[in-house]
């Protein structure tokens, strides 16, 4: 192949996947980006293969390969690719403007966006990624995508940046008496796995009661909703990380925490909203108690939380009391929060040292495959999203 020639996209095409070669070349050509130094190219290489096993991605990733029409001609199998990315389905739900009713959407999680180093700026991953935009606007309702790569290059193709501003907590530096060995404070129990999982089906649940009971409004409203494989993936990530490479003692067993204050049995509480038949079945009286589920992203030296939902600014402390106490356990030095309401910024940074910084990594970016998708919102812009 003629490495020296510019793009012509009428030369080149974008194909799925068909072999377990061709997946397993583009994880050893993105463990140079991803994995090197932190990993070897065959710890990178086993965490790509134990994560595409997890029951999110299992029957649930596509992986797009883009090259010369004529190699895929030839051979459907070739690994002659000079780009490549990943998709995911998430679900998500979409309130248009003007309307009451809440749909079922897809979204189309993109990650792995890579162009091999000896074919960069020649223009080919810009061309994949417009045409990879074309056939995911066929098949879905939207396209989500973390950029590292600054604000213009996927917002020039169609993926619009979100607002992002990170809230960083100092974990060493904070008083805390928060015990995490105990299951039950004054106020907040703990969450092992199954727990979390169990408050994040909820949560989708009654977040989208919440979508349905908003008023109208003359913009669209989108949210991708928080599933428990998702958390699973995540998990798996920072364990494969923390123990296999990092060599951490054991993965924690604690990855939440809820409020517990005046709720009654928390199991009648889930129980109630998990067998609700639609949102609007859920009675007043089960409120989702104020919760926060988190990963401990030991590669990065945070703890991390996925999803938050405080009812209330009196719930936030202790929540996030418990959250540094964990931290400190592991010898994190921050516990990191995405796009907190507005209306909570006061109380984590006068309670808990919060900072907020506007990161240039991780952008959130979206793009919208429907009409009328000016000014539109995205809601619950959290973590617990990333691809
Ligand atoms: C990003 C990437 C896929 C672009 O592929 P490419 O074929 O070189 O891209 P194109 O030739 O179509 O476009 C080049 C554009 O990429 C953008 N770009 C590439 N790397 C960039 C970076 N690190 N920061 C900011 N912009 C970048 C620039 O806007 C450049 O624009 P220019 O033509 O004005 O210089 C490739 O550089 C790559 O694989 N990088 C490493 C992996 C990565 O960072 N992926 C993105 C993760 S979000």
């Amino acid at each position: 192949m003629n490495t020296n020639c510019k793009h012509d996209d009428s030369e080149y095409g974008l194909y799925q996947a068909i072999s377990e070669e061709q997946k397993l070349r583009t994880w050893e050509a993105t463990s140079d980006e991803w994995g090197l130094p932190f990993m070897s190219v065959q710890d990178y290489v086993a965490r790509e293969k134990i994560q595409s096993n997890s029951n999110f991605t299992r029957n649930n990733i596509t992986y797009w390969l883009y090259g010369k029409k004529a190699e895929f001609e030839k051979d459907p199998a070739t690994l002659n690719f000079v780009s490549h990315a990943e998709t995911y389905d998430r679900k998500a739900i979409l309130r248009k403007a003007n309307t009451s009713e809440v749909t079922d959407i897809t979204c189309k999680g993109v990650a792995s966006v890579f162009c091999r180093h000896e074919h960069r700026k020649k223009g080919h991953g810009k061309a994949m990624m417009s045409e990879l935009y074309q056939k995911l606007s066929q098949i879905s309702g939207i396209s989500n995508l973390y950029s590292d790569i600054g604000d213009t290059f996927y917002s020039s193709l169609g993926w619009d940046v979100y607002p992002y501003l990170v809230v960083e907590i100092p974990t060493f530096s904070q008083k805390n008496t928060t015990i995490i060995n105990s299951t039950k404070s004054d106020s907040v129990s703990l969450m092992d796995k199954d727990m979390a999982r169990r408050f994040i089906t909820a949560d989708a649940i009654v977040a989208r009661q919440e979508l349905e009971e908003a008023p109208v409004a003359e913009h669209a409203r989108f949210m991708i909703l928080p599933t428990a494989d998702t958390l699973d993936w995540r998990w798996i990530r920072d364990e494969y990380e923390g123990v296999q490479i990092l060599k951490v003692q054991g993965f924690p067993n604690v990855f939440g925490a809820f409020n517990n204050s005046g709720i009654g049995n928390i199991d009648d509480v889930l129980n109630t909203i998990l067998s609700s038949k639609s949102p609007n079945d859920i009675p007043a009286s089960s409120l989702l108690p104020s919760f926060i589920i988190w990963t401990p992203r030991y590669r990065k030296q945070k703890i991390r939380i996925l999803r938050a939902r405080f009812n209330s600014a009196q719930d936030i402390k202790p929540l996030l009391d418990v959250a540094i106490a964990e931290a400190n356990r592991l010898n994190l030095p921050k516990v990191v929060l995405w796009n907190a309401d507005k209306a909570f910024h006061t109380t984590l940074k006068s309670q808990l040292d919060a900072e907020f910084v506007v990161l240039k990594d991780n952008l959130p970016s979206v793009a919208t495959f429907f009409e009328n998708n000016k000014n539109c919102e995205w809601l619950l812009n959290e973590n617990y999203c990333w691809n």
